[in-house]
């Protein structure tokens, strides 16, 4: 029998993972691995893990986030053994056959260390045949042919990704990662509510929950006005100026390293690449967002910034697309060396 290749995009975030592959798998799947905490667990469970959205509902499970800052952390053996599991998960539901020769190109927050590529890379050869590490933003990058004078600003759980695109892999300078992201926001937004609020019980998922439905930034269209608990009875509070400056928080420190990736453009290209800033990730859905970056860039031209229409996917499907383009047997010749 003829060998064929598995081509498979995968996204790997912090919240969700994305998968895609060249046989029509498209699916997206929480970044979790839950184990029992003991044999009742393991006898309820019927294993003795469990990876992606079951795992989220089972509480008797106890749950491991191998990507916790954007990267894996494998800084203990569940934590490794976790990583390894979740890069398992996601090759098995593009389902590869016997025979086939499985490659993945996988995507990881721009300027995550080399050591982090390598562990990816690593965990990623235990299951497939031929793998390559590329940056988050690159991909989305690649994956809406925007390969050169652009920005891309990719907005995670844990990770806020730039990238500037100049007709290659990105280099140690075209890109950034940031640790503000939309976790950072609901730990902000938590600890605000709390602190203006004190009686009202908080936690970060129930922020993450007001943020999704009700981000914002700049001037408030409306009162956010959600409904909470103080002392165990639902009561109605006003959070639009917590809400506002949770998600506005990250929005300084974003500017500044777009501006130090304008001025690292040619001259020549910089009045284009201004002109094409690409906004993707869950927290490009925070309102206001795109505006309120143009203008606070507006000295350097005619800036133009663009949501990404598919957020969940646009990363994954740019990895499938750099695989269909570039034969496997040249991957790890660029892969993983010439980022970071
Ligand atoms: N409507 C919304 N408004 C604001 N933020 C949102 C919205 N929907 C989702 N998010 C946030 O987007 C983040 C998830 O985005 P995404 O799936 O792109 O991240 P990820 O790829 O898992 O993380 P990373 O890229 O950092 O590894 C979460 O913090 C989530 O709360
Ligand atoms: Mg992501």
């Amino acid at each position: 029998m003829e060998q064929q290749d598995l081509l498979i995009g995968i996204d790997l975030g912090t919240s969700r993972s994305a998968v895609v592959s060249n046989r029509g798998t498209r699916t997206v799947f929480e970044s979790v691995v839950a184990y029992p905490k003991d044999l009742i667990g393991v006898r309820l469970l019927g294993a003795t893990h469990v990876v992606g959205d079951e795992a989220l509902q089972k509480p008797y499970l106890q749950l491991n986030y191998p990507l916790k800052d954007g990267v894996i952390q494998g800084r203990s053996e569940q934590e490794r053994d976790a990583a390894q599991k979740l890069i398992e998960y996601a090759v098995s539901l593009a389902e590869p056959r016997d025979g086939d020769r499985v490659c993945a190109i996988i995507g990881v927050p721009a300027n995550a260390s080399k050591v982090n590529q390598d562990h990816v890379l690593e965990m990623a050869l235990q299951v497939m045949d031929i793998a390559m590490v590329v940056s988050e933003p690159f991909m989305v990058a690649y994956g809406l042919d925007q390969l050169t004078d652009c920005l891309v600003i990719d907005i995670g759980a844990g990770t806020t990704d730039l990238c500037a695109m100049k007709g290659r892999l990105p280099q140690g300078d075209d890109q950034v990662s940031l640790i503000k992201a939309g976790n950072f926001i609901d730990d902000l937004l938590c600890s605000s509510i709390t602190s203006r609020y004190p009686d009202i019980q908080m936690t970060t998922a129930i922020a993450r929950r007001i943020k999704e439905e009700h981000a914002f930034v700049g001037e408030p269209k409306e009162r956010v006005e959600v409904e909470l608990r103080e002392m165990g009875k639902p009561v109605t509070v006003d959070v639009t100026a917590e809400v506002r400056a949770a998600c506005e928080a990250i929005v300084p420190e974003m500017v500044e390293q777009l501006e130090k990736l304008i001025r690292g453009f040619d001259p020549a290209t910089q009045e284009t690449a201004v002109s094409n800033i690409i906004l993707g990730g869950g927290g490009s859905r925070i309102r206001g967002l795109g505006q309120m970056i143009a203008d606070a860039l507006s000295s350097y031209g005619d800036v133009k910034v663009s949501g990404v229409k598919d957020v969940i996917f646009t990363g994954a499907e740019g990895a499938l697309k750099l695989a269909n383009d570039l034969p496997p047997e040249y991957w790890d010749q660029i892969g993983n060396t010439e980022l970071g």
